[in-house]
Order: structure tokens, then sequence, then C-alpha cells
């Protein structure tokens, strides 16, 4: 396989931006529950409280001082299907009367089952939002009900009905290696013959602080061992690729022209602007990270990180390994690293693990599962 039979998967439809153009990610940190897995900074707010909350995100997005062209935005959560239509409306006028948002930007919003609604998809469209990211994770009650969900299968085929009435470009996420779930195959093909373009599939992750974390601790949770999860990983991999479904990243699956561009843009090292409490931003060689408790983010408590050449090499590297976009070998060389060099990256050109392509080199799809082992190998 060739580097650039590789990089059509992407080449046909994203082409990055000017440098100048920017990424916007807004965080709404609303959850009506928390489900059991999750660690996203999210909290069950009253009214006065996400009131509050929703003036000083527009006050952040109002003092933002330096005005910048937007490839893509996203609405992510949290659940910001929770938010009214006048709070849609409301953040929307700010960030065009802000920013130059041109007709054809990607701009998604992710949405829960049970809190999306038909005059909620109208507001979007209204808006301008042409990307729909359902949390769907299961296609199962028992296992829906048994990590918090708050909607049943019956609630998210409806709501992926509706939702195709009004929008062409949706995305679904599931999880990996949940309880009982020995395979997610099953509910793959069910969304996808509910319009469902772009698939998110992520591995079961378990962290501190969660209920999950308690209950597998306790042995009240079993969740698919490693071995189990490969297998599951391996079988939805070979299924979507039989439904010309493309693997552009580890867990991302899209038809051609489906991918997420914005994504792409933090894979491709592009810069973004983030708002709202724990929102990340990364502009002019800096990361920037909002607080992540309410408090501080109201006193836009930051922390600051200057990106220095050694961790801008490891950072170009773990990203563009990991999807389709592969890794720029002469940006490498200016940062002050020949890879061309090294022992490793020659082994696994010559035993075609690695393609070189246009300047280039990727990691075949094929490989992505095991990105972790070429990207410590290929580190300087
Ligand atoms: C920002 S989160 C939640 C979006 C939305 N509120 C929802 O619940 O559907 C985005 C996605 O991350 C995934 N996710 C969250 N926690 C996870 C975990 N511990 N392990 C694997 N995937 C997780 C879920 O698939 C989820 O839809
Ligand atoms: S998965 Fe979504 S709905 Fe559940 S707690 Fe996390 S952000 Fe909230």
């Amino acid at each position: 396989m060739k580097g650039s039979e590789v990089r059509t998967d992407v080449g046909a439809f994203y082409t990055p931006s000017s440098e100048n153009d920017i990424s916007i990610y807004i965080h709404i940190p609303f959850c009506e529950r928390k489900c059991s897995y999750c660690a996203f900074v999210s909290f069950c707010l009253d009214k006065s409280e996400r009131e509050k909350y929703i003036n000083s995100l527009l006050e952040e997005i109002e003092n933002f001082s330096t005005p910048k062209k937007v490839k893509t935005v996203y609405i992510g959560g949290g659940t910001p299907s929770l938010l009214t239509k006048d709070e849609i409306f409301a953040i929307f006028s700010k960030l065009r009367e802000k920013f130059d948002i041109v007709e054809n930007v990607e701009i998604t919003i992710e949405v829960n089952p049970n809190s999306v609604d038909e005059e909620k998809l109208r507001a979007y469209k209204e808006v301008g939002v042409n990307r729909i990211s359902v949390g769907v994770q299961s296609l199962s009650n028992k296992t829906l009900k048994s990590i918090g969900r708050l909607h049943t299968k019956e609630e998210a085929i409806e709501k992926l009905k509706l939702i195709k009435k009004y929008f062409d470009n949706i995305s679904a996420d599931l999880i990996l290696g949940l309880s009982g779930e020995k395979s997610v195959t099953k509910y793959a093909k069910e969304l996808i013959k509910l319009n469902v373009k772009h698939i998110s599939s992520y591995m079961l992750e378990i962290h501190e602080n969660t209920k999950l974390f308690n209950d597998v601790r306790d042995k009240k949770y079993r969740p698919l061992d490693e071995n189990g999860m490969a297998k599951s990983y391996d079988k939805l991999v070979k299924f979507l690729k039989k439904r010309s479904f493309k693997q552009y990243e580890i867990s991302n699956f899209a038809l051609t022209g489906y991918e997420s561009k914005h994504n792409l843009n933090y894979w491709n090292y592009g810069e973004y602007v983030g708002f709202g409490v724990s929102a990340h931003s990364f502009l002019s060689h800096k990361r920037m990270a909002n607080a992540d408790t309410l408090q501080g983010y109201y006193k836009r408590e930051q922390k600051e990180e200057k990106i220095t050449n050694a961790m801008e090499i490891e950072e170009r590297i773990m990203l563009g390994l990991r999807c389709c976009l592969g890794v720029d070998i002469s940006i490498l060389k200016n940062l002050g690293y020949d890879i061309q060099k090294s022992e490793s990256y020659r082994k696994f050109l010559k035993e075609g693990e690695i393609v070189e392509d246009d300047g280039k080199f990727y990691l075949l799809p094929k490989y992505f599962k095991f990105a972790d082992y070429y990207i410590l190998n290929l580190l300087p």
C-alpha cells in the first residue's frame, strides 16, 4: 500500500485552511445525572446556576481579543442538548458578533437522546448547526440502565429518526467493552440504517472518582477484559470497512466526506480556542487550560504552558500516527528531529508498517491499534 492510498482517506475533503484560521470549542457542563463511567467536567446544576454559567460564557467570548476566521465550531459537554432554544440563540449570536463564521463551516453539537427534541433541532438549524453528534453508547436497554443512561434503545432510535428529518451529517458514539457486550457490530448496523454517517467508538476507560470505578473495584460490575475488548474492536473495524466506513483515526469511522473536520484540526496541530469551564486553547505555540471548577472558571483562572520544540515533536508524532493525516517530515526536521535517521523508523518503513509519501509518513490503519508501540519507538 502506498502513502497516497492512506492519504486519500482524507485528502478528498480536508485541506488544512490558512494558518490564521481557528477552531472553536464551547463546553456546556450540564448533565441531568452523571453516567457511571463519565469523568468529563459536568455537573447537575439548577436553573440559576445554569444562567450564571451562560452569562459568564458569553462574557468570556465577548472578551476574546484576537478576531480570527473560524474553520469549525464544536459545542460539547456535558450535555449541550440541555441548552434552551434561547440559550442556543444567545451563544450563536455572540459567536457571530465576534468571529467570522462563513456559511460552509462545520458546526457540531453533541446531543443526548433524552434531551433533544424537534424544537431544539429547528433552533440548531436556524443558527447554522450542520452536524449532530448523538451519544448512543449502546442499543441494549439492560446495558444502558447499568451505566446510568437516562434513555432507552427505543428513545435513541426515535430521536435518530427525528434528527434525520433535519440533518444529513449525523455521528453516533458507542462504547466498547461494557459488561456483557462482546460485540457492538449489531448496533453499528442499526445506526447505519438510521442514516448515521460517522461512528466514534471508544474503548471503555475506567476513571477514578467515578461510580464505575467503585463498582469494578467492588466486583459489582465486570467490563470486558482486554482480549474481549480487542476482539470487539477488530470485529467492528472489519464490519465498518465492509460498509465503506473509513477508519480515519483509531476510534473514528466515516463515510467519505463525513469525517469530523473539527477533530482533524486537532490532529493536524491546528490552532483552536476553547470557551467554558475546563476548555483548552492552543494559540501561538501556547496551550491554555481554563479552570475545571465553576468557581475557578468564574474567576477566570487559567493555566498556561509554552510549547517547546521537544513537546511539539512529541505531540506531532502522537497525533499524526493515530490518524490518517500522518506526520510532516520537514516540520520535524525544522524542530530539530531528523526522523529519517532513526533506526526504528527505517525498520518500520522497510517492514511496510509505516509508509512515506509526499514528505509525510503514515501508520497504516491496520496498525492504528498498536499506535502507542510505534509512537514510543519513534520518539527522539
Ligand atoms: C463528552 S462525552 C458525552 C457526550 C454526551 N453528553 C453523551 O453523554 O452522549 C463524549 C463521549 O465520550 C465517550 N465517553 C465518555 N466517558 C467515557 C469512558 N469512561 N470510556 C469510554 N468512552 C467514554 C462517550 O461515548 C460519550 O458519548
Ligand atoms: S456521558 Fe454525557 S450525559 Fe453522561 S455524565 Fe458524561 S457528559 Fe453527562
